[in-house]
Parts: structure tokens; C-alpha cells; sequence
């Protein structure tokens, strides 16, 4: 198998993407992290129903990371990613920029986005979504795709992105895909690497709680106690603390008093030391 091209550099990025779009062909941009597993490997194949040509982009972005978070140990596995993305196929080019590229010297621009962003994870993180969004929006100006997509595992996040790509007027189109899951039910992510066998077994009771929760709100539970039941549920199942379990509307992620309108219940709380987050359909 042939190896899929990395390029480093915006210039380069755009120079390969000209060439694909004279031919005709529609590009379809995968922004990643790296440390990729089988929910970014997913995110890949569903690009593919919508462009010919897709591009994954892999940056640690430390504009996203607070001063405490893991920036520095944040796994960076560029080798085995590329060498994952060749083996699944669907993968046409690799970007993968440092942070001086990023981020050069002198950069002085942050991005922030109201609406879905507040609470949640802004209560926990306030700063996330700021980077977020403005590396996002780096890469969908530098890769101008015609569509973009992002996971629902990162409920919030794919909602300020949307809201991001309105409000700037982007042409791309902002897509969501499903959470892929382990087979217990615990949410894929880069961040279970750092989980010891028993934190493991700890982390994929969340997705049992949840799934615990919208049985309740479907058997008339209350939102508020049904949210209160689950913070406690987590607790009860080893979580050391819960950020937050609330059940919001599923497009604005303001608060329901009832189940009037499709809802999202999310969760955030940490097993030992590493911050999990899950979401689910009520
Ligand atoms: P990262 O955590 O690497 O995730 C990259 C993309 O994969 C995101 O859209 C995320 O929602 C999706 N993803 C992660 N785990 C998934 C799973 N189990 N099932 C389905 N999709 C999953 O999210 C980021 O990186 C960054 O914030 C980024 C958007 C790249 C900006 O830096």
C-alpha cells in the first residue's frame, strides 16, 4: 500500500487541494487531534458519501488546552495514525501542521462563539471553545472543503462549529456522525489511553447511567431529577467527580423544563484523574 501524503504547511495544503478541485472533485475535511481510533476512522468513511476527496487534518492544538490540562502528554502517534488511515482506506491526504505553522509568531486572533458554548463544558473549560473554534476555523479556510464533519461524541463542540461556519458565512457544510463506542458502550476517545485497567472498567459504566436516565425521563421522571439521579449514579458506579449531567434541548442546548422538544442528555465527570464525556438521545 502505498503511503498517503502528509503535508505540512497551509501553502502546500492548498496547492494539493487546487489541483483536486479543478479536476472536479469535492473535498471533505476531517479534523482530528491524532492518537485516531475507530470513531475518527468512522468520520472518514462518512466523508466519503459526501466528497471525493478527503484530507485529514492531525494538530494538538494548545489553544485548546488550559495551562493544567494534559497539552504535553496529549499522545502524538503521527506514524501509526498515518499508517491507520492508509489501512482503512478513504484517506486521499494528511495535514498535519506544527504549531509554529499554526500559530506563528505574532498570531493574535481568538475566535469566540456565544450561544451553544455557554454552560457545559464553558462552565468547566472556559476556554475551550475559544480554541476550538479558532483553530477550526483556520483549517476550513485553509482547506475551503465543501464539508466538514464532526462527531457527536463531542456533542457541544459540533454545535458551536455549526453556529461558527453560519455566523462567518463558510460554505462548508457542517456534518455530525454518531458516537462510535467500545463494545462495553464506553465512547471512544483518545483520552481512555490514559485509564488504568480499573478506571477502565470504571469509565464504560457512564454510558449505562445515560442510558439508566432517558429510560426514567421516557417513564415520566422529572428532568431535574432525573439529572440529580444521575450525577449520583456516577458516583455510585466509581466516578471520582461529575462536572455536570443535564439534559438540554438537542439543538440549542438550553435548558428543558419538559421533554416538549428532542433533548440531548451530556455528561462530563472524571475517573481518577482523566475528564470523560458522553452524550446521548433522549
Ligand atoms: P479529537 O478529539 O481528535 O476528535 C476529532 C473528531 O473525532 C471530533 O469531531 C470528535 O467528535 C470525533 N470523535 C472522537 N471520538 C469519537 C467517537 N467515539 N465517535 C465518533 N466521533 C468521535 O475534537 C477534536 O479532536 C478537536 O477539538 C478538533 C475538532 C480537532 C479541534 O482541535
Amino acid at each position: 500500500m502505498a503511503d498517503l501524503p502528509i503535508v505540512t504547511t497551509i501553502a502546500q495544503l492548498r496547492a494539493s487541494l487546487a489541483t483536486a478541485r479543478k479536476a472536479g472533485k469535492r473535498i471533505g475535511l476531517v479534523p482530528t487531534m491524532g492518537a485516531l481510533h475507530a470513531g475518527h476512522l468512522s468520520l472518514v468513511r462518512e466523508t466519503q458519501n459526501h466528497a471525493e476527496t478527503v484530507v485529514v487534518s492531525i494538530f494538538v492544538n494548545p489553544t485548546q488546552f488550559a495551562p493544567h490540562e494534559d497539552f504535553d502528554r496529549y499522545p502524538r502517534t503521527l506514524e501509526a495514525d498515518a499508517a491507520k488511515l492508509t489501512a482503512a482506506g478513504g484517506t486521499d491526504l494528511i495535514f498535519a501542521p506544527s504549531v509554529g505553522e499554526m500559530y506563528p509568531e505574532g498570531f493574535a486572533t481568538k475566535l469566540v462563539v456565544g450561544g451553544p458554548a455557554l454552560g457545559l463544558e464553558t462552565d468547566f473549560r472556559p476556554d475551550f471553545f475559544a480554541g476550538v473554534a479558532t483553530v477550526v476555523a483556520k483549517l476550513l479556510l485553509a482547506a475551503a472543503p465543501d464539508a466538514a464533519i464532526f462527531g457527536e461524541k463531542d456533542y457541544q463542540q459540533l454545535l458551536v462549529v455549526r453556529r461558527l461556519a453560519a455566523d462567518l458565512g463558510l460554505a462548508t457544510n457542517i456534518m455530525g456522525a454518531p458516537i462510535i463506542r467500545e463494545p462495553d458502550g464506553l465512547a471512544m476517545s483518545s483520552r481512555n489511553a490514559y485509564l488504568s485497567p480499573g478506571e477502565r472498567e470504571i469509565a464504560g459504566r457512564m454510558h449505562l447511567v445515560l442510558k439508566r436516565i432517558v429510560a426514567r425521563l421516557h417513564d415520566d421522571l422529572p428532568i431535574a431529577a432525573a439529572e440529580e439521579l444521575g450525577k449520583k449514579d456516577l458516583l455510585k458506579a466509581g466516578f471520582a467527580s461529575v462536572d455536570y449531567v443535564a439534559v438540554r434541548d438537542a439543538e440549542s442546548l438550553e435548558p428543558l423544563a419538559s421533554l416538549s422538544r428532542p433533548a440531548r442528555i451530556l455528561a462530563a465527570a472524571k475517573v481518577g484523574n482523566t475528564r470523560l464525556i458522553d452524550n446521548m438521545a433522549v
